[in-house]
């Protein structure tokens, strides 16, 4: 009989040793005109669920729960055929339309102000998105005019007469979606690509230069131009952006979990790559400034795949992934890997937020979480402050992406609450682990509170009917001995230790 020996992994970190504060933004969603996200999701004026304005209420407050600073919108490979202008005025005047990213009918009855009033319902802001797929330069400035100038102007009094006396002031827009994606409306080289980002950012900070720009990124790390695309476009926009974007989605295809829950250590390439890449560009162009990452869209999304829709209804169910509990596992994974690089990652959106590939579902009669949103939750609401650099000393496993940790972790100090955050996910499925963190630079800092998510099935889901089937618990046996933290935690688990005085 072989002795059993318990994995054991062990936390560095020292105070002084910072990556960065963390920039609220990196916990951002999305929110898209796609399936039931807008119409049945955020919005159902004819619902007794719904406010005075037609937003779903129930919908209100678990958003409000999650703490989401900022919301992208409208789109989407949905905003690369969008006329804004027809979501905008009255109602009744406006246009219902064939949308050729989806194959559905937009009805336009929610539009850019109607997200606006919601947004400051939801407390959050918007990240908006602006149309380089089938219009341009013209309409990306029209935009920026109808939404932050104060008044005495075409569009900014076009914005008054529909009832918006003052301006939205939206302070972060992107230029374009996934623009080198084939499947785009108006999809283009990198060349082409790159200049219209320059011109249209030019004009668009000429009518507000307070605004900041995401140039689109690579769809995914898999995309054959990935590397060039991003090397020529900042070479041709450097000066007029502020951040790029990426893009990724992650799937168990292959019902492998190891494989699976080693998609933190792709991501976590995927963001030095593009961090080299933006690098290169400024060394070669000798400026001043760096380019930040915007982390725009990321999930897990596979669930959905084969569902089909019937062509050109109206607000179907479309990519209504059911997430499991290793899905949860994951969205933990990767939200610690973008926290991991909060020096560059300023801006990242869980994509998206209702009912398509999302946190919260909506039916007729209420809404509910999904697996992901409890580690989303809880990492949103606690990891504010400052991520120390985290050394994570943990036995890997063999796979497709090279050596994987089984801890993944990350250590947030929050020096107004004085508090230490530690978040972790074991990805072993057999074993329990051994945690330590030597905490001797925090003197008199105790255990407050351990949560932890854990399920011994790994495909465990959440319904409108057993909504808490995966939801947080109480974690146990975690102590500090002698300025030492010692936890256990068990086997397919994510924790958050929260430490203070
Ligand atoms: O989030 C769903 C879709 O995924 C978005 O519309 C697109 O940008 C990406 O391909």
């Amino acid at each position: 009989n072989e002795a059993y020996i318990m994995k054991k992994a062990t936390i560095c970190i020292d105070k002084n040793f910072e990556v960065s504060d963390i920039d609220k933004r990196i916990y951002g969603s999305f929110i898209e005109h796609l399936g039931r996200a807008v119409y049945e999701g955020i919005y159902q004026p004819d619902s007794p669920l719904a406010d005075e304005s037609g937003f779903r209420k129930d919908v209100l407050k678990l958003i409000q729960q999650l703490n989401v600073p900022i919301v992208r919108y409208p789109g989407g490979n949905f905003v690369s055929g969008y006329h804004w202008e027809d979501g905008v005025g009255e109602k009744q005047k406006r246009p219902e339309k064939l949308d050729l990213a989806w194959e559905v009918i937009e009805t336009n009855q929610f539009g850019l102000n109607e997200f606006m009033d919601w947004a400051k319902k939801a407390n959050t802001s918007a990240m908006m998105a602006v149309n380089l797929g089938t219009r341009g330069i013209e309409d990306a400035k029209n935009i920026i005019e109808y939404c932050n100038i104060k008044g005495g102007s075409y569009y900014s009094d076009l914005r008054k007469s529909h009832g918006y006396q003052d301006p939205h002031n939206i302070k972060l827009w992107c230029l374009g979606n996934e623009m080198d994606g084939p499947w785009q409306m108006g999809h283009k080289t990198a060349a082409e690509y790159g200049r219209t980002a320059a011109e249209a950012g030019r004009l668009m900070k000429m009518v507000d230069p307070t605004i900041e720009l995401v140039a689109c990124g690579s769809s995914s790390l898999m995309m054959d131009t990935f590397g060039t695309w991003e090397d020529t476009v900042l070479s041709e926009c450097y000066d007029q952006v502020d951040y790029l974007s990426l893009h990724q989605y992650y799937g168990n295809q292959e019902n492998n979990t190891p494989e699976f829950l080693a998609n933190t250590v792709a991501m976590d390439k995927f963001i030095t790559s593009v961090i080299s890449i933006c690098d290169a560009v400024k060394a070669k162009q000798r400026k001043k400034k760096s380019i930040h990452l915007s982390f725009d869209e990321w999930n897990v999304w596979y669930h959905s795949n084969d569902q089909k829709i019937e062509r050109w209804c109206k607000a179907p169910h479309q990519l209504e992934d059911i997430y499991n509990f290793e899905d949860a596992l994951l969205v933990a994974g990767m939200m610690i890997t973008l926290l991991r690089h909060a020096d560059r990652v300023k801006v990242a959106c869980l994509a998206q937020l209702v009912n398509v590939i999302a946190p919260i579902m909506t039916s007729d009669t209420g809404a509910w979480k999904q697996t992901i949103y409890y580690p989303f939750e809880l990492i949103s609401n606690y990891g504010r402050g400052t991520v120390l650099q985290t050394v994570v000393q943990s036995p890997v496993y063999e796979s497709k992406q090279g050596d994987a940790p089984y801890l993944d972790a990350v250590c947030i100090r929050n020096k107004e609450k004085e508090e230490l955050v530690i978040f972790a996910v074991n990805k072993d499925l057999e074993d329990s682990m051994e945690l330590t963190c030597d905490l001797r630079q925090f003197e008199g800092y105790q255990i407050k509170e351990h949560l932890t998510l854990t399920n011994p099935d790994l495909k465990a889901v959440n319904t409108q009917e057993n909504p808490d089937t995966v939801s947080l618990s109480t974690g146990t046996g975690a102590k500090i001995e002698n300025g030492v933290l010692h936890a256990l935690l068990c086997d397919k688990s994510f924790h958050m230790i929260r430490l203070g005085k």
